[in-house]
């Protein structure tokens, strides 16, 4: 059956393999993935070939002291990673069209610092640049800071300050600012330079940046909270939602909250991308898929697949017997929305802490769709049309040969269906992801 679609399917991949933790230890995978430029390479132009919008790297707890088991750290790949930024500029320029998306932290970084970095690789990248804006949930950052971790309602006052000055540097110079005239010798108009004057609670920032405004306008902007300022935050000024929904109804209702909220507060609906993490696993049967997914849980000893939950509820659980049922937990200063689906997973599958951890360590608490080609394509259309995503952020557990799987067998699946592009149409990571370039401010002023 072959449907067609003004609205297609946005994907993105994840490309840290550290999120994974234990899967260096696949014999699929190249256990240098995350400090090998050459693999990351690889996987960037994987990723280009199957057409995706883009790849996005995590950074959750690189920053991060690490944890003070050594028993533990000693079996993480992440123990040693790329700087986000730094290796996002080193695939833009190897690679052509692929989106390049990565994290950075409103509350450890400065927002002048980081609208420079950012600006500069969407130079570098011709308009490819994604900032994933996060406000810092692990407590394990502060003490490389010199200051505690802010309260939840902080961070989110912070982030959105934060989010102002940046977006205002960029706007420093007009887009048609610079006359290069070699005649009467004057570079820029003086009238289209900007100083952004920022004075805010958490930060005061004159301006301006001195860097011509990004190809972009405004490099695309992702977030990822799903607590209530988390949501108003990211339906008010994100382009790309990204979520960790383990049930289709739970993703429709965040789906159709977003988009309201992005609606009210004077924006489209389609220009903000709600992309829920899912973690493939592939098979030409479900019998090999299935064998896949076993062979992938059984990397994790049961005590780090442990600490991955207590990573993404913020409390720790390993006062409990790990044969109890999932208790129910208080609110934590952590990731309320990784809480609440985590939570809820357990309830819905009557699990005990054991069989939540192990079910969930390997997609880092995301959804694992299981299955052979038609299956996982039926699964996402469903998702799709059924609005409950605008796409998906793809998290292969065994990286490059999930990635490459599901290229060569899904992507075709869904191009024939109609459901996904079949040559990129535009160059920039806005124009891939259908998404507006943001007029300067003192342009629609
Ligand atoms: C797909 C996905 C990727 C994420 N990546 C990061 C990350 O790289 N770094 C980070 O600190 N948090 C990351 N998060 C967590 C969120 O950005 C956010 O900080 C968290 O959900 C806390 O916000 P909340 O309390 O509003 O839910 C991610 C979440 C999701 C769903």
């Amino acid at each position: 059956m072959s449907k067609s679609s003004e609205r297609q399917i946005h994907l993105a991949a994840f490309n840290y393999g550290g999120m994974y933790g234990q899967s260096w230890r696949h014999p699929a995978v190249d256990s240098t993935m995350d400090f090998s430029l050459a693999y990351q390479t690889e996987y960037a132009r994987t990723a280009e070939r199957g057409l995706l919008d883009a790849i996005f790297m995590a950074d959750e707890s690189s920053q991060a002291r690490p944890p003070s088991e050594m028993d533990m750290l000693k079996r993480m790949s992440s123990s040693t990673a790329f700087e986000p930024i730094t290796l996002m500029t080193a695939l833009a320029a190897r690679t052509e069209r692929i989106g390049l998306m990565f994290t950075a932290s409103s509350t450890y970084y400065e927002p002048y610092n980081l609208a420079r970095l950012v600006g500069s690789l969407d130079h570098l990248s011709a308009g490819r640049a994604g900032w994933n804006l996060v406000t810092s949930n692990n407590v394990n950052e502060a003490p490389n800071f010199g200051r505690p971790i802010p309260p939840h309602a902080e961070r989110y006052a912070r982030a959105r300050e934060f989010y102002d000055v940046v977006t205002g540097l960029w706007d420093s110079f007009d887009d048609d600012a610079f006359r290069r005239d070699k005649e009467s010798g004057v570079f820029f108009d003086p009238d289209k330079l900007h100083a952004v004057n920022f004075q805010g609670k958490y930060f005061q920032v004159r301006g301006p940046l001195r860097m011509a405004r990004p190809p972009q306008g405004h490099p695309v902007i992702a977030q990822a909270g799903a607590s209530e300022p988390g949501r108003q935050l990211g339906a008010e000024t994100a382009d790309v939602i990204f979520c960790a929904a383990q049930f289709m109804n739970d993703s429709q209702a965040f789906f159709a909250d977003i988009k309201g909220r992005a609606e009210r507060a004077g924006r489209q609906r389609d220009d903000v991308k709600i992309l829920p993490g899912v973690s493939i696993i592939w098979g030409s049967t479900m019998a090999e898929a299935e064998d896949k997914f076993d062979a992938i849980s059984k990397m994790w000893p049961l005590e780090i697949a442990i600490q991955g939950i207590t990573g993404g509820i913020g409390l720790d659980i390993t006062q409990y017997d790990p044969d109890d049922l999932f208790p129910e937990l208080p609110p934590s200063n952590g990731i309320q929305g990784h809480q609440r689906a985590i939570t809820e997973f357990a309830k819905r599958g009557n699990l005990t802490i054991r069989q939540t951890a192990q079910r969930l360590a390997a997609s880092i608490k995301h959804r694992t769709l299981v299955g052979t080609t038609q299956m996982i394509a039926d699964d996402m259309e469903a998702w799709f049309l059924g609005e409950a995503c605008d796409g998906f952020i793809l998290i292969p557990p065994y990286q490059l040969q999930g990635l490459q799987e599901f290229i060569e067998h899904v992507v075709p699946e869904l191009q024939r269906r109609g459901l996904f592009r079949t040559a990129y149409t535009g160059r920039t990571l806005r124009e891939h992801l259908g998404v507006p370039r943001p007029p300067s401010r003192y342009a629609s002023a």
